[in-house]
């Protein structure tokens, strides 16, 4: 594994849980951080800036007393979207100065000041990308790393092939990347190192997850769902985003209309639009790999030892 940052000794596998929202939380983080792998949740997964701070405090305390009894977590992660839309952006940016936080994964908009800001009090920032062009601004802007969200991701997504994107990205920086989109598994991480990414996103792996702040309901859809139950579609917010489809369907959203609306325009067959999101549940490809509810740490260690095996098993091939 060559993960440019001096974090890398703290990794067990080159991975970080994804920030979602209305999933991620500070448990969650602190398990994932626990064992080997960097844990984050989205600053706007809070209703306030109080409670941001809240959450920030809980993480660094919880790190903090589990190094005091020799542990060596890796650190945590925050996801602040950047965009002007983003009302919060500026107080939150600066509980995020004020606490260090040691990695920053940046979504949505043109960055401006946020990278130099980020670098002034020692962070390092990485910024979600969908496309090379994507990638060369984030680069000007001065990230430090490149999430490349390709198609079959949950959440919003990238509709690019991964092959496609890895590559395009490669030709125009050699700024390390993190590849996310459909990741589940430790042969998985393998994969994408092999294909030249230097760690891997996984969020709809750890929705149904024991930390996790998903309900029950959407936490069993992940278990039973399967990638042909993922729908994309941009009509629900305005970005392209992965749905799990029967929740649409629940929801009485008929998916032939949805699969012609326009960007932003949802359609609910009651026109009840401010409960659009009550009850329909975002999952990537992904979603097949999840067959049970695991607390974090186990499902963290299953997938550092999918790793090392497939480590083993490439080496045997290789000869
Ligand atoms: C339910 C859900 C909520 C998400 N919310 C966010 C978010 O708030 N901010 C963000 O940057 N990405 C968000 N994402 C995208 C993830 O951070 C990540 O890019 C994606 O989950 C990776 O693909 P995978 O789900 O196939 O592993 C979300 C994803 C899911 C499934």
């Amino acid at each position: 594994m060559t993960i440019p940052f001096d974090f890398a000794p703290r990794l067990q596998i080159p991975l970080i849980v994804a920030p979602m929202f209305l999933v991620s939380n500070p448990k969650m983080a602190v398990a994932s951080c626990r064992s080997g792998v960097i844990g984050s949740f989205p600053a706007h997964c809070t209703r306030t800036r109080e409670v941001f701070a809240q959450w920030l405090d809980e993480t660094e305390d919880a790190l903090r007393t589990a190094e005091d009894a020799g542990e060596n977590p890796a650190p945590f992660a925050v996801n602040l979207v950047v965009h002007p839309s983003n009302a919060r952006y500026e107080g939150d940016l600066a509980l995020v100065e004020q606490h260090r936080v040691p990695i920053v994964l940046t979504s949505k908009g043109a960055p401006t000041d946020v990278f130099q800001r980020i670098h002034d009090y020692g962070g390092v920032a990485f910024h979600d990308v969908a496309s090379a062009r994507h990638a060369e601004k984030a680069v000007d802007a001065g990230a430090d790393a490149l999430i490349a969200v390709a198609g079959g991701a949950g959440g919003h997504c990238g509709t690019l092939n991964p092959f496609a994107l890895v590559s395009e990205i490669k030709a125009v920086t050699d700024k390390p990347i993190i590849l996310a989109g459909g990741l589940t598994c430790g042969r998985d991480v393998l994969a994408a190192e092999a294909l030249g990414a230097a760690m891997v996103y996984m969020g709809t792996r750890f929705i149904a997850t024991q930390e996790s702040n998903a309900p029950d309901e959407y936490q069993n859809c992940m278990v039973a769902g399967s990638a042909t139950d993922i729908f994309l579609s941009a009509a629900l917010d305005g970005a392209p985003a992965n749905w799990y489809a029967p929740s649409l369907v629940k929801a009485g959203i008929d998916l032939e209309e949805l699969a012609m609306t326009k960007p932003g325009a949802i359609v609910t067959s009651d026109g009840q639009s401010k409960q659009r999101y009550k009850g329909i549940w975002s999952a990537g490809h992904g979603i097949g790999a999840t067959k049970e509810v695991l607390p974090v740490e186990t499902l963290c260690r299953q997938l550092i030892e999918e790793y090392a095996n497939a480590r083993k098993d490439f080496a045997t091939a290789l000869g």
